[in-house]
Protein backbone atom coordinates (compact mmCIF):
# COMPACT_ATOMS: atom_id res chain seq x y z
CA UNK A 1 0.00 0.00 0.00
CA UNK A 2 3.24 2.23 0.71
CA UNK A 3 4.11 1.92 -2.51
CA UNK A 4 0.94 2.42 -4.02
CA UNK A 5 0.36 5.77 -2.32
CA UNK A 6 3.83 6.79 -2.95
CA UNK A 7 3.22 6.15 -6.29
CA UNK A 8 0.26 8.44 -6.20
CA UNK A 9 2.07 11.39 -4.46
CA UNK A 10 4.35 11.09 -7.49
CA UNK A 11 2.11 11.81 -9.99
CA UNK A 12 -0.44 14.21 -8.27
CA UNK A 13 0.83 16.00 -5.23
CA UNK A 14 -1.15 15.69 -2.17
CA UNK A 15 -3.67 18.46 -2.14
CA UNK A 16 -3.43 19.71 -5.89
CA UNK A 17 -5.55 22.05 -7.50
CA UNK A 18 -8.83 20.16 -8.86
CA UNK A 19 -8.18 19.49 -12.29
CA UNK A 20 -10.05 16.91 -14.63
CA UNK A 21 -6.68 15.32 -14.95
CA UNK A 22 -6.07 15.47 -11.06
CA UNK A 23 -9.67 14.23 -10.81
CA UNK A 24 -8.73 10.92 -13.45
CA UNK A 25 -5.82 10.42 -11.95
CA UNK A 26 -7.82 10.06 -8.66
CA UNK A 27 -10.28 7.58 -10.34
CA UNK A 28 -7.29 5.57 -11.48
CA UNK A 29 -5.57 5.23 -8.45
CA UNK A 30 -9.07 4.04 -6.40
CA UNK A 31 -10.21 2.11 -8.98
CA UNK A 32 -8.23 -1.69 -8.21
CA UNK A 33 -9.23 -1.33 -4.92
CA UNK A 34 -12.45 -0.66 -5.49
CA UNK A 35 -12.79 -3.55 -8.17
CA UNK A 36 -10.12 -6.18 -6.71
CA UNK A 37 -12.32 -5.56 -3.05
CA UNK A 38 -15.38 -4.48 -3.69
CA UNK A 39 -16.49 -5.63 -7.01
CA UNK A 40 -14.58 -8.80 -7.83
CA UNK A 41 -15.38 -10.47 -4.52
CA UNK A 42 -19.07 -9.26 -4.52
CA UNK A 43 -19.30 -11.31 -8.02
CA UNK A 44 -16.91 -13.65 -8.08
CA UNK A 45 -18.98 -16.43 -7.04
CA UNK A 46 -20.56 -15.97 -11.17
CA UNK A 47 -16.94 -14.86 -12.46
CA UNK A 48 -15.15 -17.61 -11.34
CA UNK A 49 -16.77 -20.35 -13.00
CA UNK A 50 -17.18 -18.20 -16.32
CA UNK A 51 -12.95 -17.85 -16.06
CA UNK A 52 -12.95 -21.79 -15.68
CA UNK A 53 -15.29 -22.19 -18.93
CA UNK A 54 -13.12 -19.88 -20.86
CA UNK A 55 -9.63 -21.10 -20.14
CA UNK A 56 -11.27 -24.73 -20.94
CA UNK A 57 -12.57 -23.74 -24.02
CA UNK A 58 -9.02 -22.18 -24.71
CA UNK A 59 -6.93 -25.51 -23.07
CA UNK A 60 -9.21 -27.39 -25.55
CA UNK A 61 -7.79 -25.93 -28.37
CA UNK A 62 -3.95 -26.07 -27.09
CA UNK A 63 -4.34 -29.66 -26.79
CA UNK A 64 -1.82 -30.38 -29.44
CA UNK A 65 0.64 -28.37 -28.18
CA UNK A 66 4.17 -29.06 -26.75
CA UNK A 67 4.03 -28.79 -23.76
CA UNK A 68 7.73 -28.51 -23.49
CA UNK A 69 8.23 -24.93 -24.92
CA UNK A 70 6.63 -21.38 -23.39
CA UNK A 71 3.41 -20.12 -24.71
CA UNK A 72 4.22 -16.84 -25.62
CA UNK A 73 0.85 -15.26 -24.11
CA UNK A 74 -0.12 -11.48 -23.77
CA UNK A 75 -2.88 -10.31 -21.45
CA UNK A 76 -4.37 -7.05 -22.28
CA UNK A 77 -6.32 -4.76 -19.33
CA UNK A 78 -4.91 -7.57 -16.81
CA UNK A 79 -5.94 -5.46 -13.68
CA UNK A 80 -4.61 -7.61 -10.26
CA UNK A 81 -4.24 -10.77 -12.87
CA UNK A 82 -7.44 -12.68 -11.79
CA UNK A 83 -7.09 -14.68 -14.39
CA UNK A 84 -3.70 -16.23 -13.71
CA UNK A 85 -4.59 -19.49 -11.66
CA UNK A 86 -5.97 -20.61 -15.25
CA UNK A 87 -3.28 -20.50 -17.28
CA UNK A 88 -1.77 -23.25 -19.11
CA UNK A 89 1.62 -24.79 -18.38
CA UNK A 90 4.80 -23.01 -19.01
CA UNK A 91 3.63 -19.33 -20.29
CA UNK A 92 5.88 -16.45 -21.33
CA UNK A 93 3.31 -13.62 -20.18
CA UNK A 94 3.68 -9.87 -21.23
CA UNK A 95 1.12 -7.65 -19.82
CA UNK A 96 -0.66 -4.54 -21.38
CA UNK A 97 -2.80 -2.27 -19.07
CA UNK A 98 -3.24 1.34 -19.36
CA UNK A 99 -3.87 2.04 -15.58
CA UNK A 100 -0.22 1.64 -13.76
CA UNK A 101 -1.95 1.69 -10.26
CA UNK A 102 -2.84 -2.14 -11.05
CA UNK A 103 0.86 -2.88 -11.29
CA UNK A 104 1.47 -3.30 -7.51
CA UNK A 105 -1.15 -5.66 -7.07
CA UNK A 106 -0.62 -7.65 -9.94
CA UNK A 107 2.87 -8.39 -9.15
CA UNK A 108 1.71 -9.56 -5.49
CA UNK A 109 -0.62 -11.71 -6.84
CA UNK A 110 1.72 -12.71 -9.82
CA UNK A 111 4.29 -14.17 -6.83
CA UNK A 112 1.43 -17.05 -6.25
CA UNK A 113 1.88 -18.62 -9.66
CA UNK A 114 5.39 -19.81 -10.54
CA UNK A 115 4.20 -21.34 -13.55
CA UNK A 116 3.87 -18.18 -15.54
CA UNK A 117 7.00 -16.67 -16.49
CA UNK A 118 6.31 -12.88 -16.15
CA UNK A 119 8.26 -10.82 -19.07
CA UNK A 120 7.12 -7.30 -18.85
CA UNK A 121 4.24 -4.93 -18.21
CA UNK A 122 3.76 -2.16 -20.61
CA UNK A 123 1.51 0.32 -19.59
CA UNK A 124 -0.01 1.42 -22.67
CA UNK A 125 -3.96 2.04 -24.10
CA UNK A 126 -4.24 -1.40 -26.65
CA UNK A 127 -5.90 0.65 -28.92
CA UNK A 128 -2.39 0.96 -30.12
CA UNK A 129 0.31 -0.88 -28.69
CA UNK A 130 3.38 0.60 -30.38
CA UNK A 131 5.70 -1.38 -28.07
CA UNK A 132 4.33 -4.98 -29.43
CA UNK A 133 5.67 -6.02 -32.85
CA UNK A 134 3.32 -8.12 -35.33
CA UNK A 135 2.51 -11.81 -35.23
CA UNK A 136 4.31 -12.27 -31.37
CA UNK A 137 2.26 -13.86 -29.79
CA UNK A 138 0.40 -17.44 -29.71
CA UNK A 139 -2.31 -16.49 -27.08
CA UNK A 140 -3.97 -13.12 -26.30
CA UNK A 141 -6.29 -13.05 -23.16
CA UNK A 142 -9.02 -10.26 -22.23
CA UNK A 143 -11.27 -10.13 -19.53
CA UNK A 144 -13.88 -7.91 -18.46
CA UNK A 145 -11.60 -5.41 -20.30
CA UNK A 146 -13.53 -4.87 -23.57
CA UNK A 147 -16.74 -3.00 -21.62
CA UNK A 148 -13.84 -0.75 -20.86
CA UNK A 149 -11.70 0.73 -23.84
CA UNK A 150 -11.99 3.54 -25.65
CA UNK A 151 -12.50 1.69 -29.25
CA UNK A 152 -12.91 -2.08 -28.96
CA UNK A 153 -12.67 -2.60 -32.89
CA UNK A 154 -9.45 -0.99 -32.86
CA UNK A 155 -8.18 -3.04 -30.05
CA UNK A 156 -9.34 -6.29 -31.86
CA UNK A 157 -7.41 -5.15 -35.38
CA UNK A 158 -4.48 -4.62 -32.63
CA UNK A 159 -4.56 -8.01 -31.34
CA UNK A 160 -5.05 -9.53 -34.79
CA UNK A 161 -1.73 -7.84 -35.66
CA UNK A 162 0.07 -8.77 -32.50
CA UNK A 163 -0.69 -12.55 -32.95
CA UNK A 164 0.94 -15.47 -34.73
CA UNK A 165 -1.02 -16.89 -37.70
CA UNK A 166 -2.91 -19.91 -36.07
CA UNK A 167 -3.12 -18.11 -32.87
CA UNK A 168 -5.79 -17.79 -30.42
CA UNK A 169 -7.88 -14.50 -28.94
CA UNK A 170 -9.58 -15.88 -25.72
CA UNK A 171 -12.00 -13.28 -24.73
CA UNK A 172 -14.32 -12.97 -21.41
CA UNK A 173 -16.90 -10.17 -20.97
CA UNK A 174 -20.20 -9.01 -19.68
CA UNK A 175 -22.44 -7.39 -22.76
CA UNK A 176 -25.49 -5.67 -24.42
CA UNK A 177 -28.94 -7.73 -23.92
CA UNK A 178 -30.16 -8.37 -27.37
CA UNK A 179 -31.95 -5.60 -29.29
CA UNK A 180 -35.48 -4.06 -28.89
CA UNK A 181 -35.01 -5.43 -25.53
CA UNK A 182 -36.38 -3.47 -21.94
CA UNK A 183 -32.76 -4.75 -21.01
CA UNK A 184 -30.74 -2.48 -23.14
CA UNK A 185 -32.98 0.55 -23.52
CA UNK A 186 -32.28 0.01 -19.53
CA UNK A 187 -28.17 -0.21 -20.20
CA UNK A 188 -27.99 2.96 -22.38
CA UNK A 189 -30.26 5.21 -20.15
CA UNK A 190 -27.92 4.34 -17.21
CA UNK A 191 -24.85 4.36 -19.09
CA UNK A 192 -23.61 8.16 -18.42
CA UNK A 193 -23.85 7.80 -14.49
CA UNK A 194 -22.48 4.16 -14.76
CA UNK A 195 -19.52 4.94 -16.62
CA UNK A 196 -18.54 7.46 -14.66
CA UNK A 197 -18.46 5.32 -11.91
CA UNK A 198 -17.30 1.94 -13.16
CA UNK A 199 -14.19 3.51 -14.14
CA UNK A 200 -15.28 3.80 -18.22
CA UNK A 201 -17.30 0.69 -18.55
CA UNK A 202 -19.85 0.49 -20.85
CA UNK A 203 -23.14 -2.01 -20.38
CA UNK A 204 -24.57 -2.46 -23.33
CA UNK A 205 -21.70 -3.21 -26.41
CA UNK A 206 -22.31 -6.43 -28.74
CA UNK A 207 -18.53 -7.58 -28.52
CA UNK A 208 -19.59 -11.01 -30.53
CA UNK A 209 -20.22 -8.75 -33.01
CA UNK A 210 -16.91 -6.49 -32.94
CA UNK A 211 -14.98 -10.03 -32.92
CA UNK A 212 -16.78 -12.02 -35.59
CA UNK A 213 -16.57 -8.81 -38.26
CA UNK A 214 -12.34 -8.63 -37.52
CA UNK A 215 -11.54 -10.44 -39.92
CA UNK A 216 -10.51 -13.70 -37.59
CA UNK A 217 -10.27 -17.30 -40.12
CA UNK A 218 -12.78 -18.49 -36.75
CA UNK A 219 -14.98 -17.85 -34.05
CA UNK A 220 -16.28 -19.40 -31.60
CA UNK A 221 -18.65 -17.59 -29.06
CA UNK A 222 -20.89 -18.95 -26.37
CA UNK A 223 -23.47 -16.65 -24.47
CA UNK A 224 -23.72 -17.40 -21.01
CA UNK A 225 -26.19 -16.16 -18.51
CA UNK A 226 -25.46 -14.49 -15.45
CA UNK A 227 -28.26 -14.94 -14.09
CA UNK A 228 -27.95 -12.69 -10.84
CA UNK A 229 -30.79 -10.50 -8.98
CA UNK A 230 -28.57 -7.57 -8.26
CA UNK A 231 -26.62 -7.76 -11.75
CA UNK A 232 -29.82 -7.22 -13.97
CA UNK A 233 -27.62 -4.80 -16.08
CA UNK A 234 -24.96 -7.41 -16.87
CA UNK A 235 -26.62 -10.51 -17.37
CA UNK A 236 -25.82 -11.06 -20.65
CA UNK A 237 -21.99 -12.87 -20.64
CA UNK A 238 -20.09 -13.97 -23.36
CA UNK A 239 -17.12 -16.45 -24.10
CA UNK A 240 -15.29 -16.02 -27.31
CA UNK A 241 -12.24 -17.78 -28.96
CA UNK A 242 -11.28 -16.40 -32.12
CA UNK A 243 -8.11 -17.86 -34.47
CA UNK A 244 -6.21 -16.13 -36.74
C1 LIG B 1 -12.62 -4.22 -15.11
S1 LIG B 1 -10.89 -4.37 -15.14
C2 LIG B 1 -10.70 -6.12 -15.51
C3 LIG B 1 -9.43 -6.69 -14.94
C4 LIG B 1 -9.16 -8.18 -15.22
N1 LIG B 1 -8.97 -8.43 -16.62
C5 LIG B 1 -10.23 -9.09 -14.66
O1 LIG B 1 -10.78 -9.91 -15.40
O2 LIG B 1 -10.51 -9.01 -13.46
C6 LIG B 1 -10.48 -3.62 -16.72
C7 LIG B 1 -8.98 -3.50 -16.94
O3 LIG B 1 -8.72 -3.04 -18.27
C8 LIG B 1 -7.80 -1.93 -18.23
N2 LIG B 1 -8.09 -1.09 -19.41
C9 LIG B 1 -9.25 -0.45 -19.70
N3 LIG B 1 -9.17 0.16 -20.89
C10 LIG B 1 -7.92 -0.09 -21.37
C11 LIG B 1 -7.24 0.25 -22.57
N4 LIG B 1 -7.82 0.97 -23.51
N5 LIG B 1 -5.99 -0.21 -22.74
C12 LIG B 1 -5.38 -0.98 -21.78
N6 LIG B 1 -5.97 -1.33 -20.64
C13 LIG B 1 -7.22 -0.90 -20.42
C14 LIG B 1 -8.10 -1.27 -16.88
O4 LIG B 1 -7.04 -0.47 -16.45
C15 LIG B 1 -8.32 -2.50 -16.00
O5 LIG B 1 -7.11 -3.03 -15.55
Amino acid sequence: MKEILSEFQGEANFFPPLTFQNLDTFRSFTFPYIYLYIILPLFNYKIIPARKKAFQLLNDHLAGRDSSKPLEVLEIGIGGGANLEYYPKNCNLTVVDKNKFFEPYFKQNAKRYPHINYKRTIIQCAENMTEIEDNSFEVVVTSYFQCSCDDPEAVVKEIIRVLKPGGKYICMEHVGYPEHTIGLYLQKLVYPIWYLYSNGCTPQRDIAKVIKRAGFSEVICKNYDFGHFMAYLVKHHLIALATK
